[in-house]
């Protein structure tokens, strides 16, 4: 057995689950446990939940909703398409199309299994598979449309449980020279930033380059390019070619293999180490609720992310403690929390009136966030993060 488990994240929901009444007759519950695998390196869930539960046309979150979100996919477009050629794109949980809208290549196809969103990008007439990714459907596009010179997928790879046939099924449908792009929350930053609220039910597995470069060793594919971004509190972009492939070789590949190897990647140590910082950062948030609580404080919830959910359900975080939540997306608005209960409103203009604190569930869109309630701050208004310690900003 070379998993081991190093964190325990209790008795948690489905984050995407947001409830139509505060006191729902039957919840799913799961216990989320957190291991390494000593051989891989890869940290992944201990306790899958089945796909179908947390993929569906309840799914909430909409990836266009956020003025960030859609300056970075736009920037991201424009930039591969000088970088690479891009005559056929294939994205792989291609949620609303807020990435592939902005190209106009002969060739654009989505893969989105939640159909409310796979409906969207098929009534924007962009080409969308509603099936999950897997080797079958892979063999289906590669029919239909040939092979891909770029095939993206951000905040995907790291939701799909069998990772080994995610990553043939690109291979299968990948140009010689064609280049694999994965975006998703970087390891180290989590280690870094104490940020355990990455560990919930879609993030089956967390990466690290070590990890991925360990994954492609059972293809014919290697890692060429790394970049660092600051999106969802910190993620990795992996630029994926074929072996055979002409794209020459970043030195910040090494670079990066060697600072996660600095910071304890590969040993069991680093995250029985985490396993304690997160424990602290609980009994610390909570201290500080219990606080406002006591002196009688309005305190909210700024974004209910599925992040937040983790640490609500973690740290018992509900009504008790946090009047509401306030969030953007429409369809979690009117909605109450997965686990935790607290009700969702629309962030209607007076609604920080009279608000003393706001929880960031939304921590990893903080700048946006500041720069876009300065009233709120200007007038005495607080936040509450847990990023990377418990603290009130
Ligand atoms: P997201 O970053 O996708 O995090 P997760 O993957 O953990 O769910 O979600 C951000 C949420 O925060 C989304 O529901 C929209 C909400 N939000 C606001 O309500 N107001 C804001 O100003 C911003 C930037 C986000």
């Amino acid at each position: 057995m070379n998993k081991i488990e190093f964190l325990d994240l209790g008795k948690q929901p489905i984050t995407n689950n947001f409830l139509d009444t505060q006191y729902p007759k039957d919840e799913f519950f799961y216990n989320l446990k957190v291991v390494f695998d000593e051989k891989s390196k890869l940290v992944s869930l201990k306790n899958f939940v089945p796909p179908e539960k947390m993929f569906n046309e309840t799914y909430a979150h909409r990836a266009s909703m956020s003025k960030t979100m859609r300056i970075a996919y736009k920037n991201l477009s424009d930039k591969l398409k000088k970088k690479f050629n891009t005559e056929s794109i294939l994205e792989i949980g291609s949620n609303d199309g807020v990435f592939l809208r902005n190209f106009n290549s002969k060739n654009v196809v989505g893969v989105e299994p939640c159909k409310n969103l796979a409906e969207i990008t098929n009534s924007q007439s962009i080409k969308t598979y509603d099936n999950f990714w897997d080797l079958n459907l892979s063999k289906k596009i590669h029919k239909e449309h040939g092979n891909f010179d770029l095939i993206y997928s951000a905040n995907t790879i790291s939701h799909i449980h069998d990772l080994n046939e995610a990553i043939l099924a690109v291979e299968n449908l990948l140009d010689k020279n064609g280049t694999f792009v994965i975006e998703d929350p970087s390891l180290s930053e989590v280690l870094k930033k104490n940020s355990y609220d990455q560990f919930y039910d879609e993030h089956a597995y967390v990466f690290s380059a070590t990890s991925i470069s360990n994954l492609l060793n059972l293809s014919d594919m290697e890692i060429f390019d790394i970049e660092k971004l600051s999106t969802h509190g910190g993620s990795n972009r992996y630029f994926i070619k074929k072996k055979i492939g002409n794209q020459t070789i970043n030195e910040n590949v090494i670079k990066t293999l060697n600072e996660e190897k600095e910071i304890g990647i590969e040993r069991i140590e680093t995250y029985q180490k985490f396993s304690l910082n997160v424990k602290k950062s609980k009994d610390e948030l909570f201290k500080i609720f219990e606080n406002l609580k006591k002196n009688k404080k309005r305190v909210i919830g700024y974004g209910a992310t599925y992040k937040s959910s983790t640490v609500l359900n973690y740290c018992n975080l509900n009504t008790d403690f946090i009047e509401f939540f306030i969030d953007t997306t429409e369809n979690k608005q009117g909605k109450f929390t997965p686990g935790s209960h607290i009700p969702i409103k629309k962030p209607l203009p007076d609604i920080l009136k009279n608000v003393n604190y706001a929880y960031l569930g939304a921590w990893n869109f903080k700048n946006e966030i500041f720069e876009k309630e300065k009233e709120y701050i200007e007038t005495g208004g607080k936040f509450i993060t847990h990023v990377p310690k418990p603290m009130i900003l």
